[in-house]
């Protein structure tokens, strides 16, 4: 299968994304992942991005665009794939499209994760990540066995740097004005899937297999 989550800051795409890739095996590709891995790393990349993302503004098109482009000829992505984070504009969109068409593949369904802005704070400021793994834990929802340590590696938890109220304020303006545009998009090709966000991460997780059965 070949899928794209959509949605806003919170709104649980990163959490969802292991459970589909086990269940499908499909590869994760999220570029605001691939993005901090950069960044942290200080790469020509993660140098031209660190500033957009410090203000929770949208990277370049090109540079996403590229780094998507990279990274689905992985051999683990050959089965399928789930785009997490990507496109958010109605230019990569397009891009995805094109790169898609050049291998005679299409993208099977758009999963779009609709919540109230309301409820996302809170769950943006009571996330906590083990980096290396990816694995999202929330101090009040999902907390670690040890508070500000990882269940599986017993390495230390760390809060994102754009996990603030302010920062979050302008990523939510991004999603609005940048990415629910692309939704529409979707929404015309008629290969959207809408889930209430806004339940408990089980449920969410049965909203996800009826959309994709
Ligand atoms: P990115 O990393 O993609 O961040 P985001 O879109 O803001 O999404 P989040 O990762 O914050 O949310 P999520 O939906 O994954 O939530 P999660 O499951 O962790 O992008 C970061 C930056 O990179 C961007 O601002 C931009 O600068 C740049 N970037 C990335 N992609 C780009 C692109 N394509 N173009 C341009 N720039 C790009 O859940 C959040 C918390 O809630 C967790 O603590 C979790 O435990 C908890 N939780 C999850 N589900 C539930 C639930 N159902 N009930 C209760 N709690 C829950
Ligand atoms: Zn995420
Ligand atoms: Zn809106």
């Amino acid at each position: 299968k070949r899928l794209v989550l959509i949605g806003p800051p919170g709104s649980g795409k990163g959490t969802q994304s292991p459970i589909i890739k086990d269940e499908y095996c499909l590869c994760h590709l999220a570029t605001g992942d691939m993005l901090r891995a950069a960044v942290a790393a200080k790469t020509p990349l993660g140098v031209k991005a660190k500033e957009a993302m410090d203000k929770g503004q949208l990277v370049s098109d090109d540079l996403v665009v590229g780094i998507i482009d990279e990274a689905m000829k992985k051999p683990s992505c050959q089965k399928g794939f789930i785009l997490d984070g990507f496109p958010r504009t109605a230019v990569q969109a397009q891009k995805l499209d094109e790169m898609l068409e050049k291998q005679g593949t299409k993208i099977d369904k758009v999963l779009n994760f609709a919540i109230d802005d309301s409820i996302l704070e809170e769950r943006i400021t009571g996330r906590w990540i083990h980096p290396s793994s990816g694995r999202t834990y929330h101090t009040k929802f999902a907390p670690p066995k040890v508070h500000g340590v990882d269940d599986v590696t017993g390495e230390p938890l760390i809060q994102r740097k754009d996990d603030t109220p302010e920062v979050l304020k302008s990523r939510l303006d991004a999603f609005h004005r940048q990415t629910e545009p692309v939704i529409e998009y979707y929404a015309k090709k008629g290969i959207l899937a809408q889930l209430h966000a806004e339940k408990p991460p089980k449920e969410v997780t049965a909203e996800v297999q009826k959309a994709l059965s």
